[in-house]
């Protein structure tokens, strides 16, 4: 029994794909397999209070104040997962949450956002139901999370995560992600930095972006070729002599995940000039330097630079000299692969 209030906290991370999904059916349910790196400053950090109560109920605060805007996405997301979480609907939420970048900037919040709230919800049902496995409790976060954003599922787990169903990974599948533990030490201490290149609210949410590869003239052959990058990419992070390897599908995945944007209907451009800009300066410090240094993106206007940690003193300083002013004021934000998921 609930021994009202019980209050729980999570840190969660976001998470930067490196095989994109793009494209879902109803549900939740990806088009194709992804994978990502898990972030380490890039966070969420949310405390839910749970009361109990006549129905299900929430409040929720952001950075301190009542934030209406988010209402209806959290309210969507408790009443999809009543279902499979029947203790809350006796419940009152109380959700204080704050990020450590900003939201709707191209920087997966959604992901880190749900992730901690399905976690708080499972610290719940671990209170409820002490017997469940640690494996049990991930998975049905990550399963709970995906609901409220696909990309969500991804963040319960440290360092590599694969998501959606796929030939090639054994016990893959589309409803909960799986950590992705084979990965060489060498991209398992990866380096991230964000170029914040605008922190505006994208033009076009992801929601309606997957819903516009519906019917997209080039949808089945980008769904085959995902499953092709994952195959090739899960043999490549096992090497580090793969590097090579592992830039050139990184950044063809990027470019595809903005080449669908460009060619749905009705099109758009998540991309802004220094956008390109940024990835033709690395480019040429890649050729320049003999660098490992790489990009991605996700679906916005900031530029993920992906590097080894053996380049962090030399990157570091070339992102601040050269790269960062091509940020909204200077803004870039240092990160690398992180452990996952931390309740406080
Ligand atoms: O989780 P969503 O619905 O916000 O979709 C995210 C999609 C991308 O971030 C563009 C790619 C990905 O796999 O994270």
């Amino acid at each position: 029994q609930l021994q009202s209030p019980f209050t729980a906290e999570w840190t969660s991370p976001s998470n930067i794909a490196l095989v994109k999904y793009w494209g879902k059916y109803d549900k939740q349910i990806p088009a194709n397999p992804s994978i990502s790196f898990t972030l380490n400053n890039c966070h969420t950090q949310t405390k839910t209070t749970f009361n109990t109560a006549n129905e299900l109920s929430f409040e929720i605060c952001v950075n301190g104040k009542e934030e209406k805007s988010f209402r209806p996405k959290i309210e969507k997301f408790l009443n999809s997962i009543l279902g499979y979480c029947p203790y809350l609907s006796t419940a009152r939420l109380k959700i204080e949450t704050s990020n450590t970048f900003p939201h709707s900037s191209g920087i997966a919040s959604s992901a880190s956002g749900m992730s901690a709230i399905a976690l708080c919800i499972m610290s719940l049902e671990k209170v409820l139901n002490p017997g469940l496995s640690e494996e049990y409790f991930y998975a049905k976060a990550s399963f709970l999370a995906r609901i409220g954003s696909g990309s969500a599922a991804r963040s319960v787990y440290p360092t590599l995560v694969s998501w959606g169903k796929s030939e090639t990974l054994n016990h893959s599948s589309d409803l909960v992600a799986s950590p992705y533990i084979q990965a060489a030490s060498f991209y398992q201490t990866y380096q991230d930095c964000i170029l914040i290149i605008d922190e505006g609210e994208k033009v076009v949410s992801s929601t309606v972006g997957h819903g516009l590869m519906n019917g997209h003239p080039f949808a089945e052959n980008r769904f085959e070729q995902a499953e092709e990058n994952l195959t090739e990419l899960i043999h490549i992070l096992q090497d580090e002599q793969k590097v090579d390897d592992f830039i050139r599908i990184v950044e063809s995945e990027a470019l595809t995940l903005h080449a669908m944007m460009m060619t749905s209907n009705p099109y758009f451009i998540l991309m802004k000039p220094n956008t390109l800009k940024a990835i033709e300066l690395i480019w040429k410090y890649r050729k320049e330097n003999n660098s490992k240094i790489c990009f991605t993106l996700d679906a916005g206007a900031n530029v993920h630079v992906l590097y080894p940690q053996n380049e962090k003193t030399n990157v570091d300083q070339f992102i601040i000299d050269e790269l960062s002013s091509l940020c909204q004021d200077s803004r870039v934000i240092f990160d690398h692969v992180g452990k996952g998921p931390v309740r406080l």
